[in-house]
């Protein structure tokens, strides 16, 4: 039986891991759960998994769970990093929304744990370093996001010098369809309704915007080491090619599946080894388009951003994912419009003098510089 702590289990993704490790009974034990703020689904995991260690970010909020002290509770940042150092883990999922990913995913390859990996903002700000650390301590991330894990199974077993292209797919969010102009007048309400996928607010904003595509574009380049030449992105509205792998003979490989994020996270989950699933099937005759088209990059200029960003490199990627971090929150609370938030970005990204990042201080400093800088662009308007 695997021993395994999830990080971030009361977010969209965190609750379909535990509801593949539900259904794959017998096959994990829960050492860990952690959560933020969300107590009432912490308590409810608790009762269902009866983990030995729990992360919150204040402990006396907890304390009610624990009326026998059975449980170990710790807190806040460092707690995250007690739990991963924790002998007993043998795998941590992490699905932390954002940049306070970093520090716990480091932790783990440091201590050289099996590690499935959902959050995609550590590998936007740090993805050399992270590269970097992964091959000394000879630790492989196994990714959840579904085009990375598309990607991941489309690559099993080939020569990456004989891949000529990867397309990451996209549905294309809410607005694919809405014209240019009223683009500016969408509320968050409208914003949060994804049309394929029920994600967390962060991401399902950054799909609006098309940024979240941009970061796996980063995200790809890291995890497979392929040049940013090699990677580009189609709209699949019908979410069922999760992404493609094209090898230089001209034979494609797609990754095809209903679209489910236990999907993935399963695959991640039990890797190397494929367990049979209780989801249904994938009725390809009840698929009635099956639809590609580029993107627009005029309409979604927060895509093109993403481009520029990647091939700048360095500190660039950090910058932009901490700036869109703050931009998305502030759009969430009606401080600026969705069209904004790439303009608000790109004014930070101008600011930027770039860096090498070589340790985890580097980035940490480069991200809260590009934090300040967002909070006054926006203040400033
Ligand atoms: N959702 C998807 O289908 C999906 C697909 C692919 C990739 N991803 C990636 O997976 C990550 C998680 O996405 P999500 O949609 O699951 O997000 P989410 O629903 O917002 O959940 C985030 C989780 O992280 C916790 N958290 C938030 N801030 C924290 C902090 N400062 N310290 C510790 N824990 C914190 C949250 O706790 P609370 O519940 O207390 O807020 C929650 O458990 C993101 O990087 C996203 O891009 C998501």
């Amino acid at each position: 039986m695997k021993r395994i702590a999830i990080l971030g289990s009361t977010g969209s993704v965190g609750v379909n891991v535990l509801k593949v490790v539900k259904a794959l009974k017998g096959q994990f034990k829960i050492m860990g759960l952690t959560t933020y703020r969300n107590l009432i689904s912490l308590e409810k995991q608790i009762r269902e998994f009866q983990p030995e260690m729990v992360v919150v970010q204040d402990l006396a909020s907890a304390e009610q769970f624990n009326p026998q002290g059975r449980i170990k509770f710790f807190a806040g940042a460092e707690g995250l990093l007690r739990l991963v150092a924790d002998e007993r883990v043998d795998l941590v999922v992490i699905c932390i929304a954002g940049a306070n990913a970093l520090l716990p995913l480091v932790e783990a390859i440091k201590r050289k744990k099996e590690i499935a990996l959902a959050s995609k903002e550590p590998i936007v700000m740090a993805g050399e370093l992270l590269s970097r650390l992964c091959q000394e301590k000879q630790v492989k991330l196994i990714p959840i996001d579904s085009e990375h894990s598309a990607i991941f199974q489309c690559l099993e077993g080939k020569n990456l010098a004989e891949v000529r292209r990867v397309i990451l797919t996209s549905s294309g969010g809410p607005f694919r369809l809405t014209q240019k102009k009223k683009l500016e007048r969408i509320k968050p309400q409208e914003a949060l309704k994804h049309p394929r996928w029920k994600m967390g607010k962060k991401i399902t904003i950054d799909s609006a915007t098309l940024m979240n595509k941009g970061l796996e574009i980063m995200e790809a380049k890291w995890f497979f080491n392929l040049p940013l030449q090699k990677i580009e992105v189609l709209i699949h509205p019908e979410a069922i090619v999760h992404s493609l792998v094209e090898f230089i003979d001209g034979n494609v490989f797609a990754l095809l599946g209903i679209t489910d994020m236990r999907l993935p996270i399963q695959y991640a989950l039990t890797y190397p080894r494929r367990l049979p699933s209780k989801l249904k099937y994938l009725d390809l005759t009840k698929v009635k388009n099956f639809t590609f088209e580029k993107p627009d990059f005029r309409k979604f200029p927060a895509l093109s951003l993403a481009y520029e960003v990647a091939y700048k490199g360095r500190s660039f990627p950090c910058v932009l994912n901490a700036s869109d971090e703050v931009c998305v929150e502030a759009f969430l609370d009606k401080k600026i419009k969705i069209t904004e938030i790439p303009a608000v970005i790109s004014k930070v990204i101008k600011k930027h003098h770039q860096v090498d990042l070589e340790t985890v201080e580097d980035v940490l400093g480069v991200d809260r510089w590009a934090r300040e800088e967002t909070y006054k662009i926006i203040k400033e308007r």
